[in-house]
């Protein structure tokens, strides 16, 4: 047990207590943030004078040895120190000797932490934020490719109106656009240096704030120390956009899982994206897509823990706030794994371009057209409605498409109809007569294609 306070104490800390209080085998993980602010720190200091030229040069030598030694395995991040701050502090002392214990001066561990916690978080949005990109250069792929690909659209998970893949996939496009603007607003938000905060009220040394954040790439200084040390809103906002990528994920995985069904035999997962079963041969599950819904559960977890945690602390830094960590790991690993592996099954995946039409026409998406079709001749809608219910009862009693009913058939039910009926309510005219802005035509999507491309080359 190594601590940075013993001074004040005149017995050893309980073991038990120890280990309760200690954040080392989970606040390791951010290393090198800690290492990257405290050169930063020392930087700022000798500019200052409150360190001198050489005591700085020893200081910084000293970390990046440290990062190097850790990053090549020589120097293991052990658990005799309680947290990552006081191992770097330890280690550098242990190196460098006497110009060591300068690196703490004008700052405190709970400026420290929000900060190291800070440009951690940072460096993660970037990277949930090209996963994000990558997923939907994916869907962009799939919606150029499938604009005749025609499939029924559905409410209530009944066959509605016929749409393409296109389209469908479109929708997806505009969900993750949305998670990815999110991105963009927490680090934007965000971005302000608490370094500098000391424990909570700021300190007695002249530092130069503003030169530590642009260091770092901040867009300056926070401007309340209390706040600055006790603000963990950031966190919040990145936990309840990831709830909102798990969330479309975890829709998304749904419509694989009824789409892979033996019923539906839309798509088929590729086998490197799906498992057997080892009682049944014939099987081939969709564990990926059912993972990634269940795993949207701890991502939801995690913002609620949080949320929980955060809402009876006192100002300022109080103690509890060491559990922001955990849960934000776990949700920030979970989400990045659930892109990149669904990413992956959708790329590999293979749509059945022929079952997904014929689905459509089966189902009388395009019974809506035909009552168009009626008044566009005419025949007032409320009407029109009660004909083509009657063909609907008809057809399903013969089991048949209202495609494949003859001239006469119609003509039986209603003689407004002409032999034109057929190109009226088949699958490419009822999608091509839909092309304003937002609707499943080619026209229309093309010009939303366009803007997207246009979109992911500029972000
Ligand atoms: N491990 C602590 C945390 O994660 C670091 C800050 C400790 N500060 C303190 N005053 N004990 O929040």
């Amino acid at each position: 047990m190594a601590q940075l306070w013993g001074g004040r104490f005149t017995k050893e800390t309980d073991k038990l207590v120890y280990d309760f209080n200690a954040s080392i085998s989970f606040d390791k993980r951010f290393y090198e943030q800690d290492i990257r602010g405290s050169i930063a720190h020392v930087t700022m200091l000798a500019k200052q004078g409150i360190l001198t030229g050489e005591e700085k040069e020893q200081i910084i030598k000293g970390l990046e040895s440290i990062r190097t030694d850790v990053e090549n395995g020589t120097l293991k991040i052990t658990e005799e120190y309680e947290d990552i701050h006081s191992f770097v502090e330890a280690s550098l002392i242990d190196r460098i000797g006497e110009a060591g214990k300068k690196l703490h001066t004008g700052r405190s561990r709970n400026d420290q932490v929000a900060l190291d916690m800070k440009l951690y978080t940072r460096d993660e949005i970037l990277e949930l934020d090209g996963l994000l990109k990558e997923m939907l250069e994916v869907l962009l792929k799939l919606m150029k490719d499938n604009l005749e690909t025609y499939m029924p659209g559905f409410t209530h998970l009944q066959k509605a109106q016929p749409i393409t893949l296109a389209h469908h996939m479109g929708a997806y496009f505009e969900m993750f656009k949305r998670d990815r603007s999110r991105m963009k607003d927490i680090y934007k938000r965000m971005n302000l240096c608490p370094l500098g905060s000391g424990a909570l009220a700021g300190t007695t040394y002249p530092l130069d704030r503003e030169y530590t954040a642009e260091l770092l790439g901040f867009d300056g200084p926070t401007l309340n120390s209390i706040d600055s040390v006790s603000d963990r809103d950031y966190l919040i906002e990145l936990l309840s956009a990831m709830s909102t990528v798990m969330m479309h994920l975890s829709r998304f995985s749904e419509e694989v899982i009824i789409w892979n069904s033996n019923e539906y035999r839309f798509v088929e997962i590729d086998d490197a994206y799906s498992t057997g079963s080892s009682i049944m041969p014939q099987k081939k599950n969709p564990d990926i897509a059912e993972l990634v819904r269940g795993k949207t559960g701890r991502v939801y977890g995690a913002l609620t823990a949080l949320l929980t945690t955060m809402k009876g602390i006192p100002l300022a830094y109080n103690k509890d706030m060491q559990e922001d960590k955990e849960f934000v790991f776990d949700a920030i690993d979970t989400t990045k794994g659930c892109l990149a592996l669904f990413t992956g099954m959708l790329k590999t995946m293979k749509f059945n371009q022929v079952r997904m039409e014929e689905s459509a026409k089966h189902g009388f998406t395009n019974a809506t057209d035909a009552a168009d079709y009626l008044v566009n001749h005419g025949v007032p809608f409320r009407d029109a409605h009660g004909i083509v219910g009657q063909l609907v009862l008809y057809c399903i009693d013969k089991g048949i498409a209202l495609d494949d009913m003859s001239l006469e058939e119609f003509k039986a039910v209603s003689p407004v109809f002409e032999e034109d009926i057929y190109d009226a309510i088949s699958m490419k005219t009822c999608v091509e007569m839909r092309n304003t802005i937002g609707a499943p035509g080619r026209a229309a999507m093309e010009q939303v294609i366009q803007e997207e491309e246009k979109y992911l080359a500029a972000e």
